[in-house]
């Protein structure tokens, strides 16, 4: 059985990419920076390497690590299990069929490697969260310290997979969603600063290009040429001025109205949300401070009626072979 509350998704989320969530459980200080200082000394620099080597070759990758873990995060908690590899899971469900089928690649490479210098220790869920972190930084962005000592899920969620919102969704049904999650409208608008790296498809802009008012006429007729009113797999920047960046230029964008997806924009769109973006767009610190705030916050363990570690490590990595 997995985790059945998704707070512990939540706060692992909020060291993820982000956000002042007071830690009010005592659970967390189960997890620890240290877990694997004895048992996997060399954990932490293997996915490190990993990761920077990865992002070398395509700097995307950076963004597709945190998408990964933010995904596995919003579905019952930062369990791995959205890289159980099965054929009606949650890969193959609603917002995770845009997942960028690279990062599950590297995700399975870092996991060898890590097998190699550690064979049945380190759980998926903490390479997933580790590699997340890593990602930010490889791309600039601050670092955290992300606590370990999770369980990997044996069991995937298919049924929840709707819990992350659609790129269509009004401010709303963002703030309901986010609410859901315990997250509130800062939070919401911290944590979607994570779209100042990494890409979309055009089917997930091409309404807001086509039909929407609320934005840039130049940005949108420019993003026309490449995507087709029906959409297609055509790939454009979430941060069209900074792409490979983890900066706050994903809020400047809004500012002037090149937010890329419909549910970017609605976070500026005279709505209640748009002194926090205002205020995140002039305060570079102040959204690096926040993110620096996530620590100590990180996941907590998952119950103790999953398999350790081990079992799960050699039980997912047979389950990413499709990648
Ligand atoms: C507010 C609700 C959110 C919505 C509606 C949303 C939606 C999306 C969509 C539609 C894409 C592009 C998928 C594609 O077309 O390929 C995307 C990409 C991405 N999202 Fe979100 N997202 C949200 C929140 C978040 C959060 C909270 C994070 C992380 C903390 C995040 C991280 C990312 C990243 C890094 C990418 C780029 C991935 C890549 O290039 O592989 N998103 N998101």
């Amino acid at each position: 059985m997995a985790a059945s509350v998704s707070a512990s998704c939540l706060i692992s989320l909020s060291s993820l990419a982000v956000v002042l969530v007071a830690l009010a459980s005592a659970a967390s200080a189960q997890l620890s920076s240290t877990f694997y200082d004895r048992s996997c000394p060399n954990a932490l620099s293997t996915i490190r390497s990993g990761v920077n080597s990865a992002v070398r070759q395509e700097p995307r990758v950076g963004a597709s690590l945190l998408r990964l873990h933010f995904h596995d995060c919003f579905v019952r908690g930062c369990d791995a299990s959205l890289l159980l590899n099965d054929t009606s899971g949650e890969q193959s469900q609603g917002p995770n069929l845009t997942l960028n089928p690279r990062g599950f690649v590297v995700v399975n490479s870092i996991k060898a490697q890590v097998e190699s210098v550690c064979p049945g220790i380190v759980s998926c869920a903490d390479i997933l969260a580790v590699a997340a972190r890593d990602g930010v930084v490889s791309l600039g962005g601050p670092s955290w310290t992300v606590l370990l000592g999770r369980r990997d899920s044996t069991a995937s969620f298919p049924g929840q997979t709707s819990d992350p919102p659609p790129p269509t969704s009004s401010l709303r049904q963002l703030l309901s969603a986010y609410n859901k999650k315990n997250l509130n409208p800062t939070d919401m608008v911290a944590l979607s600063g994570a779209h100042t790296i990494g890409q979309a498809q055009c089917s997930s802009f091409n309404d807001h290009i086509y039909n929407d008012t609320n934005i840039n006429s130049a940005f949108a007729a420019s993003l026309r040429a490449n995507c087709p009113r029906a959409g297609s797999t055509a790939l454009a920047p979430l941060d069209t001025t900074t792409p490979n960046a983890f900066d706050n230029a994903y809020y400047t964008n809004l500012l002037s109205q090149k937010g890329l997806l419909h549910s970017d924009q609605e976070l500026f769109n005279n709505g209640s949300t748009d002194s926090t973006v205002r205020s995140f767009a002039s305060q570079h610190v102040g959204l690096q401070q926040r993110l620096r705030h996530g620590h100590g916050q990180d996941g907590q363990p998952q119950p103790p009626d999953r398999n350790p570690g081990a079992d799960q490590a050699q039980l997912l990595e047979g389950q990413l072979v499709n990648y």
